[in-house]
């Protein structure tokens, strides 16, 4: 569990299944995710959020991000990027939790805990180029924007993040 002013982060349990297909389920939520970007079939989302929740990914994985009396406001994650060595850092929230500064706390937070208990020697994140709250997000937790790379086909705009650059090494 990882806490925040605001925010709980922990891992996902079986009861998340309905917000989690909600939120994976909304087209406003899923215009910037996924490659290629939207939403998916309503069986394949059922199925991914199902293997989600029983995937034990840990030390990285994902994390429900909820409010400190426990409303789900979305996901954010730890994942290994396609191709290389890299992780990645990724977050969605429901719509209603937009605005709020939400995903830059807990985007805050989960790099604290990478590069602090996980000792990780740096952290990628990628946007499509037109999800501005994304990358605004990035630039407020101190990501660099490293031009664009290819991730599986689809151009994407890259960020890094190191324990150095943030002053925590
Ligand atoms: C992107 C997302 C995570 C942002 O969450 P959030 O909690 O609203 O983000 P925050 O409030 O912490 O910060 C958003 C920043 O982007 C800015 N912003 C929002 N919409 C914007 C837009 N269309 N253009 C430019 N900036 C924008 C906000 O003003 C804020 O910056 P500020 O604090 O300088 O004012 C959320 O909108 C979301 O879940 N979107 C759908 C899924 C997604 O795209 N995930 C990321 C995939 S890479």
């Amino acid at each position: 569990m990882i806490e925040t002013p605001r925010l709980r982060l922990r891992r996902l349990r079986p009861s998340d299944e309905g917000d989690l297909i909600a939120l994976d389920s909304d087209p406003e939520v899923m215009r910037h995710v996924g490659s290629p970007a939207g939403t998916r079939p309503a069986d394949e989302t059922a199925a991914r959020v199902r293997q989600r929740i029983a995937e034990d990914q840990a030390p990285l994985g994902f994390w429900l991000v909820e409010s400190r009396a426990g409303v789900a406001h979305g996901l954010c994650a730890l994942l290994r990027m396609p191709a290389g060595d890299d992780i990645e850092l990724a977050y969605r929230l429901a719509r209603d939790s937009w605005g709020q500064g939400i995903a830059t706390e807990a985007a805050r937070a989960l790099v604290g805990h990478a590069f602090g208990a996980l000792r990780l020697p740096r952290l990628v994140a990628v946007t499509y180029p037109d999800n501005l709250a994304s990358q605004r997000v990035l630039e407020k937790v101190g990501f660099t924007q490293r031009g664009f790379v290819d991730y599986t086909g689809v151009r994407v705009v890259h960020y890094v993040i190191t324990p150095e650059a943030l002053g925590v090494s």
